[in-house]
This record gives structure tokens, C-alpha cells and sequence, in this order.
């Protein structure tokens, strides 16, 4: 699989022969300031939860590429009647695409639609198939419920978690959340874009080497491949 960052929790996923867009919203991050939603391809957009930060660039993407949003069934409901075309889940629940299959798991955050509609409760994502296994954490807490994923989903090659603290775990959670997960391989996301949630590279980095574990803190438009 191959994981490119646009900033916040944005990525272009590509799995299973198909391109899955998570949480698009470039135009509301300073950090993606110099890149355009306009550029990025999407067969599936996977929405965490309704919050600004991740869904704002989501409807100018779904119109331009026909991309079927995988989300809440509340958050595929909104966008439903606004005619985009979605398929909805909610907690625990998993379903087989064409690219693998998606579950659906807990988060402990909040989800409010940027209208004020509300937005379900937050999820993260597990996806599996030929090339592997990676969790979308999304917005979340370090919560026990991680420890679930482990016992239900094939063992994972990434873990994607936040670590910039404040409004979701930090990294210091987040050594603990791939303990949980099992997985010592994470992908860092959800820190630099506003002051808020502004981290120290070389402090976060440490932090999972000193328990043997690797932390990738990727760059806006840089390619990881796993
Ligand atoms: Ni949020
Ligand atoms: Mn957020």
C-alpha cells in the first residue's frame, strides 16, 4: 500500500487497486495551503467524523470525482441528501469492497456536521485485503477499545494515529495506543496544522524508539509505501 499525507488527516490510501481519500479538508489547514483538492483522485473518500477539519474540502471532491463516501451512517445520510452517493456503517460493523474490507471501529472524540447537524459518533477505520492491513484511527482518545482490534482484525502493518495532543491523543498516548493495537509501526497525523496541536519531531520520535517502536512523521505530499 501506498500513503501520501496532504497535512491534518488527509491521505490519498492507494489499496486494492483503488484510491481511498480520508478526511479531505486542505482549504481549512495552513500547512496544505499550497495544494488544491482539485489534484487529488479518490474512488472512496473514508470520513472519521463530521469536524471541519476533516470534511472540509469533502463535498467539492465527491462532486468532481464520484468517489463513494464511506463514513457514519449519519455523516453518509447528510451527504446523501445532498445527492452524493455513500455507503454507511456504524461501530463494529464491517463490509467487504472492492479493494478489502472495512471496519468500522470506536473513537472517543466528538462529530458535528460543520452546519451544526449532528455528525453520529466518531470512528476510526481497520482496512484489510492483498496488500495488507492498516487502522485509521481518526480523532480519538488513547481508549481500552483499541485493545479490540487486535482480537477481530488481521494483524496490522501501520497504525495511522494523531499525536498532536490537545483535541486527540499525543504521542506519549500514542506509544501506548500501538501497544494496544500491536503494532510498532505508526504513521504520525493530526499535529502541526494550527498551534493547538504544534509537536516536537525529535521528542515525538523518541518517544516510540525508546520502546523499540517506529514513528513516521510524514511531509505534506510525501509518499509512503508499506
Ligand atoms: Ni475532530
Ligand atoms: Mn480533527
Amino acid at each position: 500500500m501506498k500513503l501520501t499525507w496532504y497535512g491534518q488527516s488527509t491521505f490519498v490510501i492507494e489499496f486494492g487497486g483503488k484510491k481511498l481519500l480520508t478526511d479531505p479538508a486542505l482549504s481549512v489547514n495552513p500547512l496544505a495551503k499550497d495544494l488544491n483538492i482539485d489534484d487529488l483522485e479518490a474512488d472512496y473518500i473514508l470520513v472519521t467524523h463530521g469536524h471541519g477539519d476533516h470534511v472540509a474540502d469533502l463535498e467539492q471532491v465527491a462532486k468532481r470525482t464520484g468517489a463513494t463516501i464511506i463514513s457514519n451512517y449519519e455523516i453518509v445520510s447528510y451527504y446523501g441528501a445532498k445527492g452524493f452517493q455513500g455507503h454507511p456503517m456504524n461501530h463494529g460493523g464491517k463490509w467487504k469492497f472492492d479493494f478489502g474490507t472495512v471496519k468500522y471501529v470506536h473513537a472517543v472524540h466528538s462529530s458535528v456536521l460543520p452546519d451544526g447537524t449532528y455528525g453520529g459518533n466518531p470512528g476510526g477505520f481497520v482496512v484489510w485485503g492483498d496488500e495488507g492491513c492498516f487502522y485509521l484511527a481518526g480523532d480519538t482518545a488513547l481508549t481500552m477499545d483499541m485493545k479490540l482490534i487486535p482480537m477481530t482484525c488481521p494483524s496490522l502493518d501501520v497504525a495511522i494515529l494523531p499525536i498532536g495532543d490537545n483535541f486527540t491523543m499525543g504521542y506519549e498516548d500514542a506509544v501506548i495506543a500501538s501497544d494496544f493495537v500491536a503494532c510498532d509501526k505508526v504513521l504520525g497525523c493530526h499535529f502541526d496544522s494550527f498551534p493547538y496541536i504544534e509537536v516536537d519531531h525529535n521528542a515525538a520520535r523518541e518517544a516510540f524508539s525508546a520502546k523499540g517502536k517506529e514513528l513516521i512523521i510524514p511531509t505534506i505530499g510525501g509518499t509512503i509505501e508499506i
